[in-house]
């Protein structure tokens, strides 16, 4: 019973109607988001993006078809209005933009009919996230995810103004290329025309911006997907969006001056909030040190204290052990935890060893008084009031110690210090602070594949007071690479680019890399190289994981309009699927699936 919107234009969405437009006529589309009948009055409310308006039908004022018709409308249903504006009969609804008035209506057409919602479109209902994800397109029609999509809208178009002015121009670059160097797998495209070759999807621009400032263009930015086939987080889609951007003739503090600039106006433009510049900067080691992530949450203090030299001669084997064989002991101390019962800090010790420890040892400075400690018969009374006094214990708290390899105590108490955060309550989620990551170790050596890794990607200039290293004591080498973390996320990061040859094929010497392997991979941005390449440098944010913060959401699926869940698929599309055997054939590509296992 579909009718036509004919003759009718649409004059405001449904909140763009106030009360100063009372008297005059109107005409408001938009879906049925609820039908009160009471007797000879009929309400209903409309919702549009913008938000809800209560209409009015009185037979009076509709005539006795249009009442009728007024009485057979249901949720979903998408209507046309034409009415008045008058002042709320009935009392003001103080929870709605439009609550002291309503549409008294003279003309209704019902332009499509629908069926019952598989959830209702509401936003303070909890449905599964997979039923949302299968009906996707009604779970976007709920007001918290509208109000999520605009807020990326609003924010894409802040940083367009925002860098436009900075003089950066925004350009394109492909998505049918070749491997790029980001480190996760990538996503391949069969070539039709040159059978048994595959294009690479982008797992970001980085080559090609690299190109674009050898050809000049100094200052570069797009919104840009990428594309990584990793796998997925909260927080990672496999494919997901940059603002990527690349700067010729700049080093650290210039990159880090225009993105603070940006992000300021992001922040302010999009959820009124003020950054307070300079936003504090502090070295991977100062990170790892305090915090024991590179991606430090600076929201709450409970920081790391390294009490090896305190605890080096103590008769504990567990914290000798570690220190012989390289490591060290830290310590956190949660305030007021004191009291913690046996259950909680067995579940913490469990904890600790899912994040690689061989053990945790505590401290309980119980409020009555006594101290607990789970190493107390190996430690003398001075030596325990050294360690104490080093962990700021005071009565009530809890300490906590792991002993390892720095890489393990770091992980175990950087992750312990996250989830007693968590428990206690200690963060909020609209207090937003920044910090940047700079002095990235340039190489991470991979216990898999037996050699050097690059941290960031290898075109990232080590610093120069350690290039001597390269050769000596490559793991020692510092990188020009930089993080921005927010509240504990990484939501961007770049480094300043290598771009004399000698750099580049020592660190491709260290990565292990042949020179044949090297230009058979990258071969055309070295050659681009040689015809006159400015030093350059750059950032890229996740853009998926920055609105997720600043619209305080958990998941970075309820920023995004079509996301796929963890095992990479869509629920609404049931992408990937199979393809007809033609186009395999088009393809030369025959599949052949390893035998399901019992
Ligand atoms: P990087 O790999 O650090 O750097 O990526 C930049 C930012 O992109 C976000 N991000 C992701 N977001 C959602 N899902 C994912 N799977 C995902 N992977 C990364 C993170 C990250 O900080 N070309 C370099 C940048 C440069 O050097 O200029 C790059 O891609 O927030
Ligand atoms: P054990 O000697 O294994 O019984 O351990 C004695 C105490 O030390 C227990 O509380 C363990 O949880 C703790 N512990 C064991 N290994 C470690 C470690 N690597 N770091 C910190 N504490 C540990």
């Amino acid at each position: 019973m579909a009718e036509s919107m004919k003759g009718l234009k649409r004059s405001h969405r449904c909140t763009e109607v106030s009360n100063a437009l009372i008297g005059q006529q109107v005409t408001l589309m938009g879906w049925v988001q609820k039908r009160r009948n009471l007797g000879s009055l009929i309400f209903v409310d409309l919702r549009d993006r913008s938000g809800l308006i209560q209409l009015i039908f009185d037979e009076d004022t509709i005539g006795t078809d249009g009442f009728a018709k007024a009485g057979k409308l249901r949720s979903e249903f998408v209507i046309a209005a034409v009415g008045t504006v008058e002042k709320r009969s009935g009392a003001v609804n103080e929870n709605l933009k439009t609550g002291d008035i309503e549409i008294k209506v003279s003309e209704l057409r019902i332009l499509s009919e629908a069926l019952t919602p598989p959830f209702p479109i509401d936003a303070d209902i909890s449905v599964k996230e997979d039923l949302r994800l299968k009906y996707r397109y009604l779970d976007l029609r709920r007001p918290n995810l509208q109000k999520n999509l605009m807020l990326r809208s609003k924010v894409a178009t802040s940083i367009r103004s925002c860098l436009t002015e900075e003089g950066f121009l925004e350009i394109e670059t492909p998505i049918l290329t070749k491997s790029t160097p980001e480190g996760a797998r990538d996503y391949l495209v069969p070539s039709r025309v040159h059978p048994g070759t595959f294009y690479a999807l982008p797992q970001s621009p980085q080559i090609f911006k690299q190109l674009l400032m050898c050809s000049g263009y100094d200052r570069y930015f797009q919104i840009a997907k990428c594309f990584r086939d990793e796998d997925l987080r909260a927080d990672r889609q496999p494919e997901f969006t940059q603002i990527d951007m690349e700067l010729s003739f700049v080093d650290v503090d210039d990159v880090i001056e225009v993105n603070e600039k940006l992000l300021h106006r992001m922040f302010k433009d999009a959820i009124d909030f003020e950054i307070p510049l300079p936003i504090p900067r502090m070295t991977w080691q100062e990170a790892m040190d305090r915090f024991g992530s590179d991606k430090p949450d600076i929201r709450f203090g409970m920081e790391l204290v390294n009490v090896t030299d305190v605890v080096k001669d103590c008769e504990f084997v567990v914290f000798q052990n570690a220190i012989a064989a390289g490591g060290t002991v830290r310590g956190i101390n949660v305030k007021g935890q004191g009291d913690m019962p046996r259950k909680k800090i067995d579940a913490l010790v469990n904890r600790a060893k899912e994040f690689g420890a061989k053990g945790l040892a505590y401290v309980q400075m119980k409020s009555d008084g006594s101290v607990k400690a789970s190493f107390s018969k190996f430690m003398k009374e001075e030596e325990m009031d050294a360690l104490v006094k080093a962990m700021d214990g005071e009565t009530g708290d809890l300490l906590l110690f792991a002993a390892d390899k720095n890489k393990v105590v770091w992980d175990v108490l950087g992750n312990l210090r996250l989830d007693m955060a968590k428990t206690l309550e200690l963060t909020r989620k609209d207090d937003y602070r920044f910090v940047w990551i700079t002095e990235f170790p340039l190489l991470e050596w991979s216990e898999e594949e037996n050699r050097y890794t690059a941290m960031h990607h290898p075109f990232t200039m080590p610093m120069e007071e350690d290039l001597p290293y390269l050769d000596t004591d490559p793991g020692r080498v510092r990188a020009k690479a930089y993080d921005i973390v927010l509240n504990g996320t990484e939501i961007g990061g770049g480094s300043v680019r290598i771009f004399q040859d000698d750099v580049q094929e020592k660190m491709f010497e260290c990565l292990g890399f042949t020179k044949e392997q090297a230009y058979e991979r990258f071969g055309f941005l070295m050659n681009a190289f040689k015809y006159g390449v400015p030093p350059h440098a750059g950032l890229a944010y996740g853009f998926d994981r920055l609105i997720m913060l600043m619209a305080q959401e958990d998941s970075i699926r309820d920023v995004i309009a079509f996301p796929k869940v963890k095992d990479a698929s869509c629920l609404m599309s049931d992408a990937p699927g199979e393809v007809d055997q033609q186009q395999l054939t088009d393809l030369c590509l025959a599949v052949d699936l390893p035998e399901e296992k019992e």
